[in-house]
């Protein structure tokens, strides 16, 4: 059913919507084919003249109507159109470019808008295939800070054990801020192209500013003050900051830091000593395992790629153990926090006890560390190596 080559526009006219008839139907017809139009609108005739000028077709009138001779102009204008790539995850092309800039993937993009580079426009660079369910799966798990805890469960802390709970949420206050600023900062820097990848760095630090707000809410529950924060924590944290390359930032965030973490928010959901910690804990833990897994995909993806890629991975671990060298690492007053949570009363069998549980869990994060540097695809003793070298901060 093709429109007719008279068109009646009746009472509407071009001040109105008339050219989307007018278009529709001329679209049906060959370059130089004719259109009658056909309207009482009083302007109809001055209005279509304008128009006919500005689309590039020619108007011709007539005593009962006025006749469009349709032009190339509206083909020439998609003619150096391209698409940008296709809609599906699996159509990402290997380098976007700039000009097809914000475009959405898969639209036909006219040419000639501005160009619009992206630090990162190599799919390589940043892609995992399991970008989008990782996507869907942190989208489907947004909890709601203020619902998600039972901010009023009781709970009754000797003032020393309140003090514990309260300098680890302070330590995990501060690394928390820097788990949001580096994807923020990526997030930025990225080809659109790559939206997948954007979505899944967007809940990161979605997940990471709620992280934030239920360890500064549980810190500040009792209304004491806050714990301190260390020169050396803040220096390892530091260094997260000043990594400008992606995989090796998502190396030293991702897979060592908050895969270390997995294991801390792991311990604390254990012996956290109120309801409170519990779940503020088991919530993070849940998100920060999404992280890892994003961190871990897209890094083994391109290590399979670019095996020079471990080289530069070693490289950082080093580099940044060299410039922490002269720090402490992890506070007197984290490690001390968490030997008396995990000890629970102030004897000496306790305090063994607290002491014992805290060095199985650096034993653990130790592991946690090597599983993942072997899935990379470093040699065991080289993991081991590499994983003694991290951060005391654990973060
Ligand atoms: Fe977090
Ligand atoms: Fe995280």
């Amino acid at each position: 059913m093709s429109p007719p080559a008279i068109i009646d526009l009746e009472d509407l006219g071009l001040d109105r919507g008339a050219h989307l008839l007018i278009e529709r139907a001329l679209s049906a017809l060959p370059v130089g084919g004719h259109l009658d139009v056909r309207g009482r609108d009083p302007a109809l005739g001055v209005h279509l003249r304008a128009w006919a000028r500005s689309r590039g077709h020619s108007y011709v009138e007539s005593q009962a109507s006025a006749i469009l001779i349709r032009g190339a102009a509206d083909h020439a204008r998609w003619d150096q159109a391209e698409r940008a790539g296709g809609a599906a995850p699996s159509e990402t092309v290997a380098r976007p470019g700039a000009s097809w800039g914000l475009a959405a993937r898969g639209a036909l993009v006219e040419a000639g808008g501005p160009p619009l580079h992206f630090d990162i426009e190599e799919k390589d660079l940043v892609w995992a295939e399991l970008a989008p369910r990782l996507y869907a799966q942190a989208a489907a798990s947004q909890w709601d800070p203020a619902t998600a805890v039972d901010w009023s469960a009781p709970f009754d802390l000797a003032p020393e054990i309140e003090a514990a709970v309260v300098q680890v949420m302070t330590y995990l206050v501060e690394n928390e801020q820097v788990a949001l600023i580096v994807p923020a900062r990526f997030l930025g820097r990225i080809h659109p192209h790559f939206r997948e990848v954007l979505q899944v760095l967007a809940v990161q630090a979605a997940d990471e500013a709620r992280h934030i707000d239920v360890f500064a809410r549980r810190a500040s529950l009792r209304g004491g003050p806050l714990g301190v924060s260390g020169a050396g924590g803040r220096a390892s944290l530091a260094t997260l900051l000043e990594e400008p390359d992606f995989a090796l930032a998502s190396f030293l965030l991702s897979v060592l830091g908050e895969g270390t973490f997995l294991s801390l928010l792991g311990f604390l959901e254990t012996y956290a000593p109120d309801p409170i910690a519990r779940r503020v804990t088991h919530l993070a833990r849940q998100d920060e395992s999404r992280h890892v897994a994003f961190g871990m995909a897209h890094l083994e993806h391109q290590v399979v790629l670019d095996p020079a890629l471990r080289g530069r991975l070693r490289a950082a671990v080093e580099r940044r153990h060299d410039a922490l060298l002269d720090t402490v690492g992890l506070n007197q007053e984290v490690f001390d926090a968490l030997v008396i949570m995990a000890a629970g009363a102030w004897t000496p069998a306790a305090i063994a006890r607290g002491y014992a549980a805290v060095a199985a869990l650096q034993a653990e994060m130790g592991e946690g560390r090597q599983r993942r540097l072997v899935r990379l695809g470093f040699p065991h003793d080289e993991a081991s190596t590499l994983s003694a070298l991290h951060t005391r901060n654990f973060m």
